[in-house]
């Protein structure tokens, strides 16, 4: 009997259909795969090119694999770092007609990392740190948004660079649950899950010598905890002024804006007599920087990086004397005369190493070690050549590490 495979997607690809269905994710032949890093799961996960993207199949049962899609496509639409979801496949049998599992379809996402590919290569004792704090950023996101995870850990979350530091991202929602907003117990609950699970996945690369002896996995663990009630505090604590000092309401947004975020509403409330206002920002939109370089230059870049280009185009708006001019003048020719150029001129085998925006970045920090070390100015296309042959060039590639396990990535490192 020939199966009655059903697909259920957004906007369905026909090479899906391609694909071996009939067969366990587990033997798929390994000319259908793409060999790129893998976090620890439950489940089987594969990847798969198709119709010149990759794929990340997991195999899982029906109706988990159905709420899951939804839980993603709703937390796209809230705008909340995830994985994109592709679509659900059931009804897969093999040839001799036993019922196999349904699988979960979503876009792999571009250089991404999984933190045990961040670990074995980056031993910087100070990847620990920016990791919790990414996941921390992530998670105060999630539940503003009235999002209960459920599953909170390192292996569920994918990292990206972002100039310097990560940005995290969601993969797996199966245990998630969307509500309109969150209860105090729901969130700490939410965040011991998190604790709990990160000093395990720490104390298991510690077991497996990956972990620097100065990292103290407790510490990092308890650091996921104060790191999120900063940021949630900063984000949602009412402020109490006199009326007098009115200033306050902008130094708040402003100090909401240098953070990432911004402020949709803001709840101002005098007490009866007048003397005292109160105000607590109610609706707080993440991604402020991501979101004006957007409109000025249409670049989708990660919160930090956008930071990053904006500086560079404000110093550029100075450096060529059109502090008056209006900025959406200013953001055209600057990606015109700046950003493009700098990017074009990374040869072409060298892409795969690095994001544009995250090469750009890094390559306005070697610019300026240049620049102290000669004391003057290093004119762009001397920094650029410096950069792609002393740093760029020795790196791995980022966009396509070929199944590559932690082990040799290490021994790679350490060559
Ligand atoms: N869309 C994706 N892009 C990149 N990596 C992915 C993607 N989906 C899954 N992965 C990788 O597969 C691993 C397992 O996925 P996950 O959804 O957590 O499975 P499980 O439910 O079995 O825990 C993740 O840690 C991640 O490394
Ligand atoms: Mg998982």
């Amino acid at each position: 009997m020939p199966s009655a495979l059903k697909i259920t997607a957004a906007a369905p690809d026909p090479a899906l259909l391609d694909l071996p269905w009939h067969i366990p994710l587990e033997d798929w032949p390994e000319k259908t795969l793409a060999a790129l890093p893998r976090g620890i799961s439950r489940h089987v996960v594969r990847f798969v090119r198709l119709s010149g993207r990759v794929l990340a199949v997991k195999e899982i049962g029906e109706s988990v694999a159905y709420r899951e899609y939804e839980l993603l496509r709703d937390l796209g639409r809230l705008d909340v770092p995830s994985v994109e979801p592709v679509g659900v496949i059931t009804g897969r049998t093999t040839p001799e007609g036993e019922e196999l599992n349904s699988v979960l379809i979503t876009q792999h996402l571009k250089f991404s990392l999984p933190y045990r590919a961040l670990f074995s290569r980056y031993l910087a004792p100070d990847t620990a740190t920016r990791l919790i704090d990414a996941l921390a950023v992530l998670l105060v996101r999630l539940h503003l948004t009235g999002f209960y995870w459920g599953d909170v850990s390192l292996s569920n979350t994918l990292f990206r660079r972002d100039a310097g530091e990560f940005a995290a991202y969601l993969v797996d929602a199966e245990t998630g649950e969307l509500h309109d907003s969150l209860t105090r117990g729901q969130r700490e609950y939410d965040l011991e899950i998190a604790r709990v699970n990160i000093i395990g996945e720490l104390m298991d690369l510690d077991a497996g010598d990956l972990l620097l002896d100065e990292v103290d996995t407790v510490a990092v663990g308890e650091m996921i905890v104060s790191r999120y009630h900063e940021l949630w505090d900063e984000l949602t604590r009412v402020e109490e002024f006199g009326t007098t000092e009115r200033w306050r309401v902008s130094d708040r947004i402003r100090r909401l804006n240098e953070l990432g975020y911004d402020v949709g509403e803001l709840q101002m409330t005098t007490d009866i007599d007048g003397t005292t206002v109160a105000i607590q920002p109610k609706v707080v939109d993440a991604g402020h920087h991501h979101r004006r370089l957007m409109r000025l230059t249409g670049l989708d870049v990660e919160e930090n990086q956008a930071r990053r280009l904006l500086n560079d185009m404000d110093t550029y708006q100075a450096a060529t004397d059109q502090l008056g001019e209006n900025e959406e003048f200013v953001a055209h020719e600057w990606l015109a005369e700046v950003f493009e150029p700098t990017v074009r001129a990374i040869p072409r085998h060298l892409r795969g190493k690095l994001e544009p925006a995250e090469f750009f970045h890094e390559l306005l920090e070697h610019r300026w070690f240049m620049a102290q070390n000669a004391g003057h100015d290093i004119p762009m296309p001397q920094a650029v050549d410096s950069y792609i042959d002393n740093v760029l060039r020795h790196r791995p590639d980022e966009e396509a590490i070929l199944g590559l396990d932690t082990a040799t990535l290490r021994a790679i490192e350490h060559d």
